[in-house]
């Protein structure tokens, strides 16, 4: 019997996802493609006739884009929100700005797969000359976190589930304790992460996860927060397997 239910969102297709860059904690905006995902998320979440009383998401605006899109469309565009780096996406390192397919022309896919899908193989580390690391290291929106020390040069999964998991842990579970109805919006990796953690995935099976944009999906969890019903996507079964599908195939060479 499931005791607490949560509603999760990938933001809508990026610009660098259009352009199959890797993102990571680059803040790179929505792409019109994107916008009216965002929007027909909301949509779905309305004629599903969720409401909420919380929302958590990330530092970035791609998520936050997504967010406000949502909330718009299901009249809560007021719904307080609290906003996380520990939500971003995974960080990218060096990678940050590569195109996708072609840096599986010139590593492999192979490679690709296992730096965007491993649990705990890191891509290589942004380094202070690479072209988006002042910008990321010195936006004042990471002024009350993460430490200098947590400040990431880049994560595998396994590392961006050491830095969400205390969030959803410390914050999010307390809240569906209280009977909140909660929504997160974030992104791809850092849901990856709390998918693992909630289903129990092994660092196998993780590899396979891809997830689409801006298509909501719900878990309904037990008392103990075991799920009861996993990762119910709020969209048709052909739509939701060619958005994955798409997804995965961003790794691969032209
Ligand atoms: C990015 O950060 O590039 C994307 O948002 C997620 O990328 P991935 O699907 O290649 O992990």
């Amino acid at each position: 019997m499931a005791k607490y239910k949560i509603v999760m969102v990938r933001h809508g297709e990026s610009e660098w996802n259009q352009k199959n860059l890797f993102c990571g904690w680059f803040d790179a905006d929505l792409s019109e493609k994107g916008r009216n995902e965002a929007a027909a998320a909301g949509k779905a979440l309305k004629e599903a006739g969720y409401q909420f009383d919380l929302a958590h998401t990330s530092l970035l605006t791609r998520a936050h884009k997504t967010l406000a899109a949502i909330l718009g469309e299901i009249g809560q565009a007021d719904l307080p929100t609290e906003k996380t780096w520990r939500l971003n996406e995974r960080h990218y390192g060096g990678l940050t700005g590569l195109n996708k397919a072609e840096t599986a022309a010139k590593y492999g896919e192979e490679q690709v797969q296992i730096w965007r899908r491993s649990f705990d193989t890191p891509p290589p580390p942004m380094e202070a000359d690479h072209a988006y690391f002042d910008t990321i290291v010195n936006d004042p929106r990471y002024a009350n976190g993460p430490s200098k020390d947590e400040f990431p040069k880049f994560e595998s999964l396994k590392l961006t589930i050491a830095r969400t998991l205390p969030y959803w842990n410390d914050v999010i579970i307390p809240q569906l304790k209280e009977g909140k109805r909660v929504l997160i919006a974030a992104h791809g990796n850092s849901l990856r992460g709390i998918v693992k953690h909630l289903d129990g995935m092994s660092d196998e099976a993780i590899m396979a996860l891809n997830l689409p944009t801006g298509i909501p999906f719900v878990y309904e969890l037990d008392e103990n927060f075991k799920p009861v019903v996993s990762m119910q996507f709020l969209g048709d079964e052909e739509t939701v397997r060619k958005a994955i599908e798409a997804v995965a195939a961003q790794g691969k060479a032209k």
